[in-house]
């Protein structure tokens, strides 16, 4: 077991990282460790305790006036005991003050893994290396109870976090705070690197030093949004992509989250992470838990690719649950850019036929089948098929399309209803609005209410008697909007604060029954693009829209923020057309593609509007992404150089035999009379030899990773290259 407990000494050891914390004499949960693989030393000899000015000390330490909670590390620091860095848990446990002490009160150990109730987390089976920890703390006074979860995937150097807070008491406890987890650090100095962005230009990495005082990351959006993911990385300043210290933290969690990072008065580092606190509150009755989502943890003293490795397998193996996971997935066209609100099933078909020509697995029929949706403006929620405008049913579409050779898939927005509907018409209070208050909207739309029941049975009883009207093989699920100013009428007026929560369990709620429902369905997560890219969103969708900027040259900087956490497969990437809709931008066919084809990939295009060469050139792309795709997949994902700094953006695929690897990049700007730029490889074998296909020459490992290849000259700008090469043998 990975779990090694001596003393009331934990020590959680994965294959090459230690974490440690400690059960102290006083009872409190001290942090004593996180970092390279060490042994089971009990390392909080290392804090030194000092009388210090201005330190309050817990009642518990009696005359000892060296022990305070404003300097120790800790496990879950709450608010009340003396520690003024931020916290993790604000509660009122009856007095209105929102204080309480937690202490030690037991634990117990269990091969496998815990799981959350309503929430994504990473599973394990009964046969791989991966153990739970569960330490209980309980209030000095009351029967209030904490439950801290560690699961310890020892494979991928992934530590798991949540907390189950539990009311014991016989009276109300009011929360208004309760993340899922804190690391404190012995020391100060570290970037901090987190992906901001909008939309359509999500997750752009940007790496800052932590300074004194409090850095924070935060969406109230009631999604985990495009402005800011929910993932960050500590690292060394001397940390790169090859080698160097560095912690990840990835919440799994598709609301509003709060990331606070704190560097206190004695240079020492907090990092905590959960639910957005901003509006939060929740009334625990006696007898009631409140589940907190989970955190996956990541350490690596390899760099961040190998961070990054950790997280592509971790949630590739232990995330993901989706039958499609290891399967090829279909590419397919879809017909948003194609046609937008303009088609029927005549031309709808007209796209299949020059699909199944290319070779393409699926049609995606994107927003305006249902109700009266010609425009942005209404129909929402009434997920009727629209016959009228498609010229047939949808099961006579369906039918063509497979009849063709090819298979069919279907866009929702489930959890939105424009006021122009009959869903509104009819139930105006199943909109999240403040009664009597003018409703905020965004894209003209307003957000059903998600924690309520009626609510989730209607989105059900529609989402599946479309499913069950015609072959669908495929859902994108989409989310337009971000949450402002939302009410529910089922909630009484001092429990407004749990709404965002409870739309979030809500529509996790509704995923999950429809995935049981429909196990083989491929579901893709979209938030107008990338608004809800989170590890929440891969329990339930392998894949995910990346953004709603198709245009290859600035997917590129998109597609590496991205790859910091998650893995390829689930980066929904389409081919579109030019000038780019987006940017107005030109690129070739072949950048376009090229880019795409690191992740999901597929068209979004009339290809009926391509010329003889341009076919040619999909057929091609077509052929080698279907050749590629198991390495592009499950073979080691390599950031070659950053685009912000390079001018040019490259990124490999090492297969895990490092038999085969894959090369592929833009450069963004020709120049005359240049030097032909260089690019180092890593990750391969050093002594191995390897063939660029289609040459002849051959290099070493070592020789590729340390002097590189020379790319081919270029001309024009946005230019895709893309190299692959064999291993031979050994030199
Ligand atoms: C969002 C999605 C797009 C498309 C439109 C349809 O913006 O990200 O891909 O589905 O909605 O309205």
């Amino acid at each position: 077991m990975a779990i090694i407990i001596k003393d009331n000494v934990f020590t959680l050891q994965t294959k090459n990282s230690t974490y440690q914390m400690k059960a102290d004499s006083k009872g409190v949960l001290l942090h004593t460790y996180y970092g390279k693989k060490t042994d089971e030393t009990d390392y909080s000899y290392l804090i030194s305790m000092q009388d210090r000015g201005f330190s309050g000390n817990i009642y518990e330490a009696r005359e000892d006036r060296t022990y305070s909670l404003d300097f120790l590390p800790q496990e879950f620091p709450v608010r009340g005991s003396g520690d003024y860095r931020i916290s993790c848990m604000h509660a009122d446990l009856g007095t209105g003050v929102r204080d309480c002490l937690l202490f030690f009160d037991s634990y117990q150990t269990y091969h496998g893994k815990y799981g959350l109730e309503g929430l994504p987390a990473m599973f394990a089976s009964e046969d791989e290396p991966v153990d739970t920890l569960e330490i209980t703390l309980k209030d000095s006074q009351e029967e209030f109870y904490l439950h801290l979860y560690y699961g310890v995937f020892e494979e991928h150097d992934i530590i798991t976090r949540a907390a189950v807070v539990e009311n014991r008491t016989d009276q109300e406890i009011r929360l208004s705070k309760v993340l899922s987890a804190c690391l404190d650090m012995d020391h100060d100095g570290l970037d901090f690197i987190h992906f901001y962005g909008r939309h359509t230009r999500e997750r752009k990495m940007e790496r800052v030093p932590l300074f004194h005082g409090v850095t924070e990351l935060r969406s109230t959006r009631g999604t985990s949004s495009h402005q800011h993911n929910p993932f960050v990385i500590l690292a060394d300043k001397t940390t790169s992509e090859e080698m160097g210290e560095c912690y990840g933290f990835s919440l799994l969690y598709s609301g509003g989250f709060h990331l606070h990072a704190e560097v206190d008065q004695f240079h020492q580092t907090r990092l905590v992470v959960g639910i957005d606190d901003s509006v939060f509150t929740w009334s625990l009755q006696p007898g009631e838990r409140f589940v907190a989502p989970e955190v996956a943890m990541a350490y690596s003293n390899g760099g961040l690719s190998q961070l990054s490795h950790c997280y592509h397998n971790g949630f590739q193996k232990n995330l993901i649950r989706s039958r499609w996971k290891d399967k090829r997935r279909p590419i397919l066209v879809n017909n948003w850019e194609a046609t937008y609100f303009d088609f029927n099933a005549e031309n709808l078909l007209k796209i299949a036929e020059e699909a199944k020509e290319l070779e393409l697995d699926m049609l995606v029929l994107d927003d305006g089948w249902f109700g009266k949706r010609n425009d942005d403006f209404s129909g929402l929620g009434d997920w009727y098929v629209n016959e009228e405008k498609l010229g047939c049913t949808l099961k006579e579409l369906v039918d063509k399309v497979n009849g063709m050779g090819l298979q069919f898939g279907l866009w929702f927005e489930p959890e939105m209803v424009s006021e122009d509907s009959d869903l509104y018409r009819n139930h105006p209070d199943w909109a999240m609005v403040v009664p009597d208050r003018r409703p905020i909207r965004s894209r003209s739309q307003l957000v059903l209410d998600m924690s309520r029941e009626d609510v989730r049975d209607y989105i059900k009883e529609r989402l599946f008697a479309i499913l069950d009207s015609a072959n669908i093989q495929y859902v994108k699920w989409d989310m337009n909007r971000s949450v402002a100013a939302a009410y529910s009428v089922l909630l009484p007026r001092e429990r407004q604060g749990e709404l965002r929560h409870r739309y979030v369990l809500g529509l996790y709620e509704v995923m999950e029954a429809m995935l049981e429902r429909y196990p083989d369905l491929l579901l893709e997560g979209c938030s107008g693009g990338g608004g809800r890219f989170d590890a929440g969103m891969l329990y339930y969708c392998p894949q995910i829209w990346c953004s709603d900027d198709t245009d290859a040259h600035e997917r590129t900087v998109i597609q590496y923020g991205t790859s910091f956490f998650y893995p390829v497969s689930t980066v929904g990437s389409h081919v579109s057309a030019v000038p780019n809709h987006q940017t107005g931008r030109v690129t070739s066919i072949r950048t376009r593609g090229t880019v795409a084809m690191a992740g999901s990939f597929g068209y979004e295009l009339d290809l009926n509007k391509l010329d003889e060469e341009e076919k040619k050139e999909v057929s091609e792309q077509v052929k080698s992404y279907k050749k590629y795709q198991n390495l592009i997949y499950n073979g080691l994902y390599y950031r070659l150089c950053d685009p912000g700094e390079s001018g040019m953006s490259f990124w490999e695929f090492v297969s895990e035999d490092s038999l085969e690897v894959l090369v592929q990049g833009v450069v963004y700007r020709a120049q005359p009379n240049a030097l032909r730029r260089r690019l180092r490889l890593a990750g391969l074998s050093e002594e191995a030899k390897y063939r660029v296909t289609g040459e002849e020459s051959i290099y070493s490992g070592k020789t590729l990773m340390a002097g590189g290849i020379l790319l081919p000259e270029i001309k024009g700008d946005d230019m895709a290259v893309q190299i692959h090469l064999k291993r031979l043998s050994t030199l």
